[in-house]
């Protein structure tokens, strides 16, 4: 792919496009499949040749094409049975199913999912309503916007066990039209990519025209869409102010232990940086809230898994959780990072 932030893809080859037989097949009749020639650029870029593709909703197996199109091995979950089929046939149409691992169900839910270097894909819209009887943990058939973002949030978690370290987790979305209402899912998207890896770009797609694939439920006219660009890499944190953090707390009176990385780096500064500083909190409710209100008013941003935390902290919401994570991204771009555990 050229050094462009952006592709326009003008063009989607009959020969590799999903059969019209095959799209005739399907209960949602081939929507929101993605295009061959939108994936091959992001698999050569990558990934090298003899790795392995990975995409968590394989859906029609478009991603796993381009994999297999440029020597790579291929792998994929896929919730519904009758798309495990339609991929079956359509790589063995092209003599590629071989070096094609599928696995019918849930990442989340699977064991066995074997490690890969890339994870590609195009995640399923909310609102868009499966015919029939969905299989169970069908997104397509999210309740709510909320639960729908959990679903894609405990995939990608999954997805970040599997994948080597080092390695691009790319996620093409686009934010949906529902009803008269506009849904930020790329950018809410991006939020929980980003509590998993460290971001990297983001790459527009253009189609110069809008596709057909359009409904009154859920407009996504693919005029354009994001290829979220992120990496499973450490964070690099500002370790001198991290420290002095860690001391200013002290100072305030806050209770905590200090853990892990962060701890073994002060003892032994030759060693590993660390990518955060892991801190065990009193867990009495007026204590921690008076911590993360500190930390706030000193320019940390407050999340949980992603979701930002409100301030007065309601702890019995968060059970189950384990952490916060308090950020502070300073004008220059360094980092603190403090992970604060609070259950077991
Ligand atoms: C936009 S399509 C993906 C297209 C696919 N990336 C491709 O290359 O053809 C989304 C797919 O995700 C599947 N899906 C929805 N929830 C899932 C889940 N929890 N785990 C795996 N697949 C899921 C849907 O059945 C659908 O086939």
């Amino acid at each position: 792919m050229p050094s462009h932030s952006w592709l326009m893809l003008d063009h989607e080859s009959p020969r590799y496009r999903l059969p019209d037989d095959l799209r005739a097949r399907d209960p949602m009749a081939g929507r929101d499949c993605g295009w061959v020639e939108q994936m091959l650029p992001f698999v050569r870029q990558f990934s090298q040749p003899g790795e392995t593709v990975f995409d968590p909703f394989a859906g029609f197996g478009t991603t796993l094409l381009a994999a297999r199109l440029e020597g790579r091995l291929a792998s994929g979950c896929e919730v519904d049975a009758g798309r495990i089929g339609l991929i079956r046939e359509r790589l063995a149409r092209h003599e590629l199913a071989q070096g094609t691992t599928l696995l019918h169900g849930s990442c989340d839910a699977l064991d066995g999912v074997p490690p890969f270097d890339l994870c590609l894909t195009n995640v399923p819209y909310f609102g868009c309503r499966w015919p029939g009887a969905p299989a169970a943990s069908q997104l397509y058939d999210s309740q709510s916007y909320a639960q729908h973002l959990d679903g894609l949030r405990d995939v990608f978690y999954r997805v970040r066990a599997g994948l080597r370290e080092g390695g691009a987790c790319i996620a093409m979305v686009e934010n949906i039209r529902l009803g008269d209402r506009v849904l930020p899912l790329a950018f809410d998207l991006a939020r929980i990519l980003g509590s998993l890896f460290v971001m990297e770009e983001e790459r527009v797609l253009i189609y110069p025209h809008a596709s057909e694939e359009t409904d009154a439920d859920a407009r996504t006219d693919r005029r354009h869409e994001y290829a979220l660009v992120f990496r499973k890499q450490r964070e690099r944190i500002d370790l001198q102010a991290t420290a002095e953090l860690l001391d200013a707390l002290r100072a305030q009176g806050h209770a905590f232990t200090l853990l892990g990385s962060f701890a073994r780096w002060q003892q032994d500064p030759q060693g590993t940086p660390p990518a955060d500083a892991d801190i065990r909190a009193d867990a009495d409710p007026q204590r921690l809230n008076a911590l993360l209100q500190w930390l706030r008013d000193h320019g940390f941003a407050l999340t949980s898994w992603g979701d930002p935390v409100a301030l007065p902290l309601h702890l019995d919401s968060y059970r189950g959780r384990y952490y916060f994570r308090a950020d502070r991204i300073d004008s220059r771009g360094a980092l603190v990072r403090l992970d604060i555990c609070y259950e077991q």
